[in-house]
């Protein structure tokens, strides 16, 4: 059963009452998206197991269910007793099991990310997914969300854009925990009417940040 919490939502100056439902389960035209339980261990591990699913994301592939179970309890149940998340398993409404993750994060940076076992690329599923996903906290009144992702992993600028973020700048960062210099490229959709709004914190932060053209 999902904790709910009433709370007061600010957001443009107004006051609105609304109940906010963590990980709240979304339905698209293909998809479920839900909250991943223990139950999904397995589903989990397929798609963290995968060198090129998980080449361009903060971790290193995993080799064994107990860590999938690691994985799941720091970045799922973990954010599942806090009063507000967005943290989903994405499943084909055929058989409701996990393909992939997406999430959006209440952190300042309201980070946008996502993730895909490779037999399911290129049928638009994330794209549809993230659509679903920004509706959701748009409703619940997040102000913006950002995304980043490494310049050499254009398929996710793709989505990125897919979902109507824009680019913003590029930045260097010596990554962790893989230890390489990567350039990112920021993207940010602003959700709240504050269209001119731009998150500057990896800009402020990287002394080698950039505009490119063409992006
Ligand atoms: C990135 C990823 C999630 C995309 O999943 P997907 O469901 O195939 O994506 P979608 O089909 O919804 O959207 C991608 C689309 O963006 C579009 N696109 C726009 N510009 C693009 C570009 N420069 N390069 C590639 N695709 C681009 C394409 O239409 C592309 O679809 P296609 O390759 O099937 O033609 C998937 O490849 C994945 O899981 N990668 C590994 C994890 C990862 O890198 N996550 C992001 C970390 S920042």
């Amino acid at each position: 059963m999902a904790a709910e919490k009433t709370l007061a939502i600010l957001g443009g100056g107004e006051t609105v009452k609304g109940t906010l439902i963590n990980t709240p389960t979304l339905e698209t035209g293909r998809l479920i998206l839900r909250k991943f339980t223990e139950r999904d261990l397995e589903w989990l591990f397929l798609i963290l197991h995968d060198k090129e699913v998980n080449q361009f994301l903060p971790w290193y592939p995993i080799d064994s269910i107990e860590e999938a179970k690691k994985f799941y309890e720091e970045r799922y149940a973990s954010k599942y007793v806090q009063p507000q998340a967005y943290a989903y398993a994405i499943c084909l409404k055929t058989d409701d099991h996990p393909i992939g993750y997406i999430k959006v994060d209440m952190e300042e940076h309201h980070d946008f990310g996502y993730g895909l076992r490779r037999e399911f690329w290129h049928q638009g599923l994330v794209t549809e997914a993230g659509k679903a996903v920004i509706a959701q906290v748009k409703k619940d009144g997040l102000p913006y969300i950002t995304a980043t992702h490494d310049r050499n992993n254009p398929r996710s600028g793709g989505v990125m854009r897919n979902v109507g973020m824009k680019y913003q700048y590029s930045y260097e960062e010596q990554w962790q925990p893989k230890n390489f210099l990567v350039t990112f490229r920021m993207y940010q959709l602003n959700l709240d009417g504050n269209t001119d709004r731009v998150y500057k914190k990896y800009w402020d932060q990287s002394a080698a940040h950039f505009i490119e053209p063409n992006v």
